[in-house]
């Protein structure tokens, strides 16, 4: 915790407080302490009746929740179909003609995609992967841009009872096929290409090369986006709208068990392994519909509603997709950058479509005060009622730009913390209900049991410690794929009884939490979640190189910035462009530290253990304290030197 002491300091200093308004209290859907009433006599009774109100189910559940630590099984006997309960019954209760998503592509084209529309499009898919021979329990990678296809394909593997695994589209051929492997999927739905930044960028030349260490793909489904050429590998690679054109119109939704596994979401922990984490039916979409519905405020016949996130990550999943169509909403879903054509390009979205409710990360807030108040003044953002913001914690000034500059001084801001682990928001304000602190995600939810505790597991009442959940939730994982052990490990090997999240977090005097980031070595770059270990391998993966320490150092904008120490091997010599590369096309190029500095030695302890905080302490410029554990100290001295001197890469 000592990384997070000014942090800390800093944010005990806040003393602003936002209480919702009375306007804003009048049309709330919770305005007062009624739900976290209830789930405080009796949480499992709280999550059954939001599964029974917000879900249809073809079987009631017997069992609520069955709690065997580790292991948690919600609405055991239940049945239920999600793409069901995203589509056929908001078509069956006759808002077919609703639209589900306003899709906006970076180039400026749009469509414009009903329920009966997806649920039209999803029905055909599904019956195209029922012919390419897919099946319940199998799983499917998608590997696609930010189109309408990404939400048709999760939902196409959800009604046939096929678990998705989505890969990020930044991410490499080498990731792609190490997730692909880990899962053993036999269909790999992607794309020819999407638009970024102006141009093509292509998807189809690296899933091939994914595919020549993938064996178990045997079918690969291709949306035609970017335009760029492809090469069609017959009778393996099937062009998408064929399939869609010949398919049969009808798949009934069968009904799946609550526990049935809905997606696996690989996130990095702090091995070199990426995490298939563990999702299924019943809860995790009880505990997103919930989520949505209320820390968003929704009033479905009037909202718009915008999550920026990439369906690549959990957010996506689950409040692009999943959340949101549940509650059978209306949602933006853009394919590009912020910053294409102009700096303005996310504002003139919110006014052209008359988002109501957004939802983004700190990172992007902290670039858009870079860029000015004077993009969002060029256009008309009245029709915002709620801002979010995910992934990393907010520092109290970006919050009140956010609050003053995007939401006119009267949007409630709620900053949701959760993990691709949880499945759903955790900690959050409920805009109606929540007098707000910028910096704080403030309060659990209703239904959700969070303790600050110190190093010895002792519970924190007021001040610093780690975050831990005290009680199973609906959303939670359910494991990590292929790995049980891990699972108990990473999680609940640390303190007895209780979920470890991996994060530090401070209460203050009014109980409010402030989340601090990770204290393991996973580094938040931009609200993405990479390890440092995992950049180490790619690293040292590159033949020049003999050794390599990477940590995640402060970073105004990016919220964390990878820095690596490299030592080369004897007589190579390698440029940092090239090192960067490499990173780029083992992982992905969010991986890409920003700054390589090389050095003959890096500094270790007498056991021969890296110190990363040491290298962070430099990264960030700190005074260094005790270094008598160190082996040579002369090393960390050179490093200081040539830290003082960097020019920073871009
Ligand atoms: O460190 C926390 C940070 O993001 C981590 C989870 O990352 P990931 O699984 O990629 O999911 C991101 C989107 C849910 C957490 O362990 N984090 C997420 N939201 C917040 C946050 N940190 C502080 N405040 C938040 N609101």
């Amino acid at each position: 915790m000592s990384d997070n002491h000014n942090t800390i300091d800093d944010l005990m200093l806040e003393n602003r407080k936002f209480p919702p308004s009375a306007q804003f209290k009048r049309q709330a859907l919770v305005a007062g302490t009624e739900l976290y009433d209830e789930a405080a006599e009796d949480y499992q009774g709280f999550w059954a009746r939001q599964a029974a109100d917000l879900l249809t189910w073809s079987t009631d559940w017997n069992t609520i929740c069955e709690w065997n630590l580790p292991y948690a099984k919600w609405f055991l006997g239940g049945q239920l179909n999600v793409s069901y309960n995203c589509l056929d019954r908001h078509v069956e209760a006759g808002r077919g003609d609703k639209v589900a998503f306003y899709w906006e592509g970076e180039p400026g084209d749009a469509r414009v995609l009903t329920y009966a529309d997806l649920l039209d499009e999803v029905q055909r898919l599904a019956n195209a992967l029922k012919d390419l021979g897919v099946q319940r329990g199998d799983r499917v990678n998608i590997y696609l841009p930010m189109i309408p296809e990404a939400a048709v394909a999760m939902l196409a593997c959800a009604r046939i009872g096929a678990a998705h695994s989505v890969v990020f589209g930044g991410f490499s051929a080498q990731s792609l096929s190490d997730r692909i492997n880990d899962a053993e999927a036999k269909v790999l739905i992607t794309a020819d290409g999407g638009h970024r930044r102006g141009e093509v960028f292509p998807l189809k030349p690296a899933a091939d090369d994914a595919l020549v260490s993938a064996p178990t793909i045997e079918h690969v489904i291709v949306v035609r986006r970017g335009g760029n050429d492809v090469e069609m590998v017959t009778g393996r690679d099937h062009w998408y709208h064929d399939l869609i054109a010949a398919a049969d119109p009808v798949c009934p939704a069968e009904p799946m068990d609550a526990e049935q596994l809905l997606f696996l979401l690989y996130t990095s922990g702090t091995t070199g392994k990426p995490k298939g984490i563990m999702h299924t039916t019943g809860g995790y979409l009880t505990q997103v519909a919930f989520t949505h519905k209320y820390v968003f405020d929704l009033h479905p016949d009037t909202d718009v509603f915008w999550c920026t996130a990439d369906v690549g990550w959990v957010t996506g999943h689950s409040y692009i997709v999943y959340g949101p169509l549940a509650n059978g909403a209306t949602s933006v879903m853009y394919e590009g950058v912020p910053n294409f054509p102009g700096n303005d390009r996310l504002w003139a979205i919110i006014e052209k479509y008359k988002v109501t409710k957004f939802y983004t990360a700190p990172t992007a807030i902290r670039t858009f005060m870079k860029w000015g108040a004077a993009e969002p003044e060029k256009h008309d953002l009245s029709s915002l009622r709620v801002l979010g913001s995910v992934g990393e914690p907010i520092n109290p000034e970006a919050w009140m730009w956010y609050h003053e500059h995007i939401g006119a001084g009267t949007c409630p801001v709620v900053d949701t913390w959760w993990q691709t682990e949880t499945g759903g928001i955790m900690i959050s304000p409920l805009p109606g209900a929540t007098t707000t602190k910028p910096g704080s995600a403030t309060f659990p939810l209703p239904g959700i049991g969070v303790e600050v505790v110190d190093d010895s597991g002792k519970r924190v009442e007021q001040g610093g410690g780690y975050l831990t959940l005290t009680q199973p939730w609906p959303g939670m994982l359910r494991g990590i794929w292929g790995d049980p052990q891990r699972y108990f490990d990473t999680y609940w090997s640390r303190y007895e009884g209780r979920y470890f999240a991996g994060d530090g977090c401070k209460l203050d005097d009014e109980g409010y939490l402030w989340l601090l980031g990770r204290v393991d070595d996973v580094m938040n770059v931009s609200g993405h979640r990479i390890s440092t270990t995992e950049v180490e391998s790619a690293l040292v993966s590159h033949p020049a190189v003999a050794e390599a320490a990477v940590v995640g150092a402060l970073d105004d904008t990016t919220g964390q910035a990878i820095i690596a120490y490299v030592t080369l091997r004897g007589g190579s010599d390698v440029d940092i462009a090239e090192l960067r590369d490499h990173v780029a096309t083992e992982i992905g190029a969010i991986a890409k530290p920003k700054t390589i500095y090389f050095t003959a030695d890096l500094p270790k302890t007498r056991s021969g253990k890296i110190m990363r905080r040491l290298l962070r302490d430099v990264a960030e410029g700190r005074n260094l304290g005790d270094t008598t554990t160190l082996a040579d100290a002369s090393v960390v001295g050179e490093l200081q030197r040539r830290a003082a001197e960097a020019t920073v890469e871009d």
